[in-house]
């Protein structure tokens, strides 16, 4: 399949409503968009990344007005919440339109809503039809693609369209609530802030980690994710003054780089951090760099969400 590559949301927007499979840029990370009323492109993005199918996919809206096309019920906790962060990168999970497809839920009761903030997104998403349901945009359990050009190596030939807009601004994947029961529940974090949501909803509760064998409230928590092809290990940079450093391995971190490295990416705060992980990752695979280690971002603001982020990464595959 020829994949093209375009600068008009117009032209993207078309390939979904013929119901082609198009990559697009969102503020957190990019997508990989289909129509939620085709079935057969619904198919499409599962075997384009790789995804296994009882992953449930976030629906995308142009504004916020436009929920109730997707979700059934919107909770008062979902209303407060949407009033302060959409659009933005923030997903709601509430009870679903019960017309929507099981390729999209999972089969689930629920459906995840987001309204990405970026303007190119929105002006895309508003020359769709339907909304457009959409996983991050890279091979499944790899890092997220946070710019075309990481697009184009996971998906090149294998999807219809890439919109072409800047790098992702934020980096790491949106915060995900779970409004749909009546604790509201933080399953995922990310630039929304655990502190930020606790000022709006006191009452909101953090998922605690998958435990193997139970079911997990968001069943993207028991896949292997953003995962380079070199193995992840998470240090204090304090720790590795003194040993020496092993052979072919990078650094990235706040912390000045301890010596020895190949490679190293010293950033000057977390956001800088946050929005250079993925793309660090992907470069230290296309070199070869056997070993990454990240330094342990402190425990603050979007710092939780890259902290989930490299954990997750360095768990043993
Ligand atoms: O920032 C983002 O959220 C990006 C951009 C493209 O919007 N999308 C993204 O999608 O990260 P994905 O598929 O890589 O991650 C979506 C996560 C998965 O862990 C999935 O299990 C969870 O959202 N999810 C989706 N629908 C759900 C539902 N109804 N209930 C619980 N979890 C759900
Ligand atoms: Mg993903």
């Amino acid at each position: 399949m020829n994949t093209v590559l375009t600068s008009s949301p117009q032209e993207a927007a078309g390939y979904i409503n013929q119901g082609g499979l198009v990559a697009f840029p969102t503020e957190t990370v990019y997508g990989l968009g289909a129509d939620i009323t085709s079935e057969d492109a619904l198919t499409g993005i599962f075997k384009a990344k790789g995804r296994p199918s009882d992953n449930p996919l976030i629906v995308h809206i142009s504004s916020p007005a436009r929920i109730g096309e997707v979700a059934a019920t919107v909770t008062p906790e979902a209303e407060t919440l949407m009033e302060i962060f959409f659009p933005g990168p923030l997903t709601l999970i509430l009870p679903r339109q019960p017309w929507i497809s099981d390729l999209v839920t999972a089969g689930r009761s629920t459906v995840g809503v987001r309204c990405p903030g970026n303007a190119l997104t929105r002006e895309f998403l508003s020359c769709c039809t339907h909304p457009v349901a959409a996983p991050s945009a890279n091979i499944s359990g790899r890092p997220s693609s946070t710019d075309w050009h990481a697009v184009q190596h996971d998906l090149q030939g294998k999807i219809d369209c890439i919109l072409k807009g800047s790098s992702s601004a934020i980096g790491l994947e949106s915060t995900i609530v779970d409004c749909s029961s009546p604790v509201p529940t933080l399953l995922r974090q990310g630039a929304v802030s655990l502190e930020t949501l606790r000022d709006v909803l006191p009452s909101i509760q953090a998922s605690t980690r998958h435990t193997p064998g139970k079911t997990p409230r968001s069943p993207g928590q028991k896949y292997p994710h953003y995962a380079p092809r070199a193995q992840v290990v998470l240090i204090d940079t304090d720790a590795t003054k003194t040993a020496a450093v092993p052979e072919n391995t990078a650094y990235i971190g706040m912390g000045k780089a301890p010596e020895g490295f190949r490679k190293t990416l010293q950033c000057p705060d977390l956001d800088t951090y946050a929005h250079s992980l993925f793309r660090f990752f992907r470069e230290c695979d296309h070199e070869g760099i056997s070993t990454i280690y990240c330094q342990r971002p402190p425990s603050s603001g979007i710092g939780r969400a890259l902290h989930d982020r490299i954990e997750r990464a360095a768990e043993p595959r």
